[in-house]
């Protein structure tokens, strides 16, 4: 009987449940409205199965519990009940896929207006291709993937030249009108989902796959990777911006072609020198940074990254949370870098510094940060020196107080939370897998050892 009263309370808990909980889908932003259709149908279908199955079995317990003396009857056979049971069966799966085929068939058949963009997936982002004014893309090979050339473009091909190269997880497209995401990977599997859009798709090594779309909704929505793929998955996000078509145009024309990209001139280290001075008063003359004023070692980091930080000061996409002291100090001498060129300028001379190992200030056990570390090795390298492909700059050799900070600037969302900053955020989330400063201490101690 106890039996019987849990099926019953199992039933109603879970209608209850679905009534009254707050977790429902996002609002649609897509013209999908379809994919909620069938997924309605078939939760009606299997709940109702759900209802039915569950509270006849409570039933049979009640009715024919047992009774001393009564004995069951035997009925291998029964055509009639058979013959119900197989029509409501097929009935209710024939529900449940068929709404499925039609969306199928809809998804497959791209709207001929739609404009494509590449969706390219890897270890641990999202970057994004558009084909430019001739509206053709150019073509690309895995082999030729280098970190000058991450979406293996053939330098060749005139149809690539005009290719538009988003280098940011985060893709714009015009509001209202079809889109096609052209979808790549160059190593595992991931998946291109955004849960407003409704529709989603794998990403798979080898072959090129699609989805599309037409966005009803202006704003940002986010990109998920929904396919397990290596221990930062999590972090994989990116965002589309929709937006009204004139905002769209205006962002596109801004963007970086790879004709552009490539015949891009390095910065000029004389010229970088002199704009070089403001900074030496806090990062010396060499470079090496000076704790006393907070100023972390610049000789010997990556231009890339140096490059993105500096943008990112200058956008308010660092340096702008109440709680980042000295990045709130950097932001501004950031903004006296008047554009991309001076910024190239000053890494230029960086690059000439003498990269000088710096004192060590941080002490813990080794053994338990290279423990630690083995994590951070996926990005950042097994020697410390950074991997531009997965956007992880060197740490080994760095001022060792600085990384501390940034640790637990990290973990305390004082950096990497605005939106714009998503390797950042993707930093914020890898952070948290150290819990105290003793095992921030153990890591740096163990990087100081690189
Ligand atoms: Cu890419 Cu999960």
């Amino acid at each position: 009987m106890a039996f019987a009263v849990v099926l019953i309370l199992l039933v109603v808990g879970s209608i209850l449940f679905h009534l009254l909980s707050p977790w429902t889908f996002t609002p649609l932003a897509s013209n999908w409205s379809m994919v909620d259709v069938t997924v309605d149908i078939t939760l009606y279908v299997t709940g109702l199965v759900f209802v039915a199955v569950n509270l006849f079995m409570a039933y049979c317990v009640i009715r024919f519990r047992y009774k001393k003396g009564a004995r069951a009857t035997y009925e291998p056979e029964n055509k009639k009940l058979e013959g119900w049971l197989t029509l409501w069966t097929s009935v209710g799966v024939v529900a449940m896929l068929t709404p499925g085929l039609f969306v199928w068939a809809q998804f497959v058949d791209v709207p001929e207006e739609a404009h494509v963009v590449e969706a390219v997936g890897q270890q641990w982002h999202w970057t994004f291709r558009y084909p430019g004014a001739d509206g053709k893309f150019g073509e690309v090979d895995a082999e030729r993937i280098t970190s000058d050339n991450p979406f293996g473009m053939d330098p060749d091909d005139p149809n690539g030249q005009d290719d538009v190269l988003v280098y940011s997880p985060e893709a714009h497209i015009p509001l209202g009108k079809p889109v096609k995401f052209l979808l790549r990977s160059k190593d595992v599997l991931h998946d291109f989902a955004v849960a407003e859009f409704r529709v989603k798709m794998d990403l798979v090594p080898g072959m090129d796959t699609f989805l599309w779309l037409t966005p009803t909704v202006a704003g940002r929505f986010e990109i998920l990777c929904e396919e397990l793929c290596g221990i930062a998955h999590h972090t994989m996000r990116g965002a589309v911006i929709v937006e009204e078509t004139a905002d769209y145009d205006a962002w596109l024309a801004k963007q970086n072609t790879w004709a552009m990209n490539s015949t891009m001139v390095a910065g000029n280290a004389a010229v970088g020198g002199a704009q070089y001075a403001v900074c030496a008063a806090c990062h010396g003359q060499q470079g090496e940074g000076l704790q006393a004023l907070n100023a972390p070692k610049l000789a010997g980091q990556s231009a890339w990254y140096l490059k993105r930080q500096l943008q990112n000061y200058k956008s308010g996409a660092r340096g702008a949370h109440q709680d980042d002291l000295y990045g709130k100090q950097m932001a501004p001498m950031a903004a006296m870098l008047a554009n991309e060129a001076a910024i190239d300028n000053v890494i230029a001379h960086i690059q000439t510094l003498a990269d000088e190992a710096p004192a060590t200030t941080v002490e813990g056990n080794v053994a338990n940060g290279a423990k630690e570390y083995a994590i951070c090795a996926y990005c950042h390298g097994k020697d410390g020196l950074g991997n531009q492909a997965l956007n992880a700059p060197r740490m080994a050799g760095m001022t060792d107080w600085y990384l501390k900070r940034q640790l637990e600037n990290f973990q305390q969302d004082i950096r990497g939370q605005h939106p714009t900053d998503f390797y950042g955020f993707q930093m914020g989330l890898m952070a948290r897998t150290l819990y105290g400063e003793q095992e921030i201490d153990d890591l740096i101690a163990y990087l100081n050892t690189l």
